[in-house]
């Protein structure tokens, strides 16, 4: 396997649940794009070779002139796992492990990323970042009507970026294309998972919380402020 690493940034979002009339990816966080962060992080990583940011259609050029030319910008698509289709289509064939990040992590610290891609570096498959759940979990039926309590000491909380073997990655992503529908993928990990292949843990960040409503943009900027 060619020790060469490449991440993958889906941006294509409209961050329907942050509100707002321009793309999440977009959105500033003290002073920069969302998207601007999340490719820092990657770019300060040791083990990071490239970066390739799949980008809303209409974007393109914004997001170009913003992430500069050491970024390849590509245009996104309709659902997050077909803005990471476009985005390992591009990809050189001398590229041997593929991280994939999400934009809307922008403060995901430079060593998580490290962490992932030196676990699949020493022969994972597939390895994702996970932290325990606080809340409790429980089981609902169509009525809102509890139907049971989930142990909580097994569930994990899944974030990115998620590091994987460039050929697992392929094989799942031809995999998910004959996938019936109805079946519920909602990560990359979860493809492989699908393909049969294990997938390992690695200990997850507070700080790569992904920005999903208003409140974690709050949550950002006094995490940011805290930093400086
Ligand atoms: N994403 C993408 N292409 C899509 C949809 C999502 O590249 N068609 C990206 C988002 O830009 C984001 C990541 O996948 O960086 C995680 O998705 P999510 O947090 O759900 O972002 P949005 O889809 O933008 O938000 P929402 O679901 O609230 O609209
Ligand atoms: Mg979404």
């Amino acid at each position: 396997m060619s020790d060469r690493v490449a991440a993958i940034v889906p941006a294509a979002g409209r961050g329907e649940r942050l509100g707002g009339s321009i793309p999440k990816a977009l959105r500033p966080l003290a002073g920069r794009s969302l998207v601007q962060h999340a490719v820092e992080t990657l770019i300060l990583a040791a083990l990071v070779d490239e970066v390739v940011v799949a980008a809303p259609a209409a974007e393109l050029d914004a997001f170009t002139k913003l992430l500069g030319p050491g970024v390849r910008v590509i245009a996104g698509g309709a659902e997050r796992i077909d803005s990471v289709r476009a985005a390992i289509a591009v990809l050189d064939e001398t590229v041997g492990v593929v991280l994939v990040h999400d934009a809307a992590r922008p403060l995901t610290p430079p060593g998580l990323v490290d962490a992932v891609a030196s676990a699949v570096l020493a022969g994972a498959p597939a390895v994702i970042p996970v932290l325990a759940v606080n809340d409790t979990i429980k089981e609902v039926d169509a009525t809102g009507r509890v139907v049971r309590t989930v142990p909580r000491d097994v569930l994990r909380a899944v974030q990115t970026p998620q590091g994987f073997r460039r050929d697992i990655l392929d094989e799942a992503y031809r995999l998910g294309e004959t996938l019936p529908d109805g079946v519920m993928i909602t990560d990359d990990a979860g493809l492989v998972e699908a393909l049969g292949v294990p997938v390992t843990t690695v200990p997850g960040s507070q700080e790569a919380f992904k920005v999903t409503r208003p409140a974690d943009l709050v949550f950002a900027e006094a995490l940011l402020a805290r930093r400086d």
